[in-house]
Parts: structure tokens; C-alpha cells; sequence
């Protein structure tokens, strides 16, 4: 099989929850502490599933439910998981929940509805952005795309993993 070294996308259908929860749980063992993922999707496409393997993946074993109560839900492990909720929050509330400075720490941070996040915070971070299929209630599509180099190097190692072709 031929790698693609500067491979900047990885495109994936899944046709469950428990298959979004996978591709998570897949992901995890290629982050490491600094990491940002933001996660892009209507509501019910699939965040908080994907968010779900995700800490499956880092060893988290209590249980990650959508954060979007208290915006942000930590989850110690080997490294640290913090997941995050955007949705309701406003510009003006974003200096409160510190994160800026969860961003820049040593754990790994996925945000849920990161559009309300200023773009320089998102500059480096993998960006996963999940579809619906009208054809079908229970498919998704997924893309998962890196910005920047080391988003390329996390998804290196992962199409390592899912032996995934250029056109999957
Ligand atoms: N392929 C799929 N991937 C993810 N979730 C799916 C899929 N098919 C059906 N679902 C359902 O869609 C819903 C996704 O909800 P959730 O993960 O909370 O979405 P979000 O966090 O984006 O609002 C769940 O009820 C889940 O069971
Ligand atoms: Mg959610």
C-alpha cells in the first residue's frame, strides 16, 4: 500500500454509533498531550459519540455524556482529556472558561461546537467535522482534516491504522 505522507484529509463513513465511537477510540492512541481536536456537526450528528471513543481510547472509564451543562468535563487518565461544549456559549463568556489556557496545557482537548471559538485558538488543531447522510438515519460521514503539520502527523499514524485508500 502507498502512504501519503502529507495526506491532509481522511474521509470515512460509518453506519452506527458504535462505528463513530470507534473511529474515536481509534484516534486516541495517536494524540498525545497538547493536542486539540475541534469537532464540527448539527446537533445529534455524532460530537459527543465521537468524543465518547475518544476517551474510551485514553483509558477514561467514567462516562463522557454530552458537557453541554457545564462546558467543560475533565477526565484524568494517562493523559489528561478535556471535553468541551460550545454550544451555548457567547462570545462574551469565552475568557471565562479559561480556554485558552486548557488549549496550551499538556492534555488533550476536544471541543464540541468550535465555531465559537476565535480562529487563531484553532489554528493548529485537527479538525473533524461530522455530516449526516440523508439517505440513510444512521450513517455519517466524516472527515477528518489537519490545518496544520502536526495534524498531518496524527494522521499519518491513523491511516497507518485503518489501512484507509485515498479515496475511502
Ligand atoms: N453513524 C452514527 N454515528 C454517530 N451517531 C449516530 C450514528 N447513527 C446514529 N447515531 C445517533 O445519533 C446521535 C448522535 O448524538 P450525539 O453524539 O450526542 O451528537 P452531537 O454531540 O453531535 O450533538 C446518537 O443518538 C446516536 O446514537
Ligand atoms: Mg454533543
Amino acid at each position: 500500500m502507498t502512504l501519503h505522507p502529507h495526506r491532509r484529509d481522511i474521509l470515512r463513513t460509518t453506519r452506527s454509533a458504535p462505528e463513530t465511537r470507534a473511529l474515536g477510540h481509534s484516534l486516541a492512541r495517536h494524540l498525545r498531550p497538547g493536542d486539540t481536536l475541534c469537532l464540527y456537526g448539527e446537533l445529534g450528528a455524532g460530537k459527543t459519540t465521537f468524543s465518547q471513543g475518544l476517551a474510551e481510547g485514553h483509558g477514561v472509564t467514567d462516562l463522557v455524556t454530552s458537557p453541554s451543562f457545564t462546558l467543560i468535563h475533565e477526565h484524568p487518565g494517562a493523559i489528561t482529556l478535556y471535553h468541551v461544549d460550545l454550544y451555548r456559549l457567547s462570545a462574551a463568556d469565552l475568557s471565562d472558561i479559561g480556554i485558552e489556557e486548557l488549549i496550551g496545557s499538556q492534555a488533550v482537548v476536544a471541543i464540541e461546537w468550535a465555531e465559537h471559538l476565535p480562529s487563531d485558538l484553532r489554528r493548529d488543531a485537527l479538525e473533524i467535522e461530522i455530516g449526516f447522510d440523508e439517505r440513510d438515519d444512521h450513517a455519517r460521514r466524516i472527515r477528518l482534516h489537519a490545518p496544520s503539520q502536526r495534524g498531518v502527523q496524527i494522521l499519518f499514524g491513523l491511516t497507518e491504522k485503518l489501512d484507509v485508500g485515498p479515496r475511502a
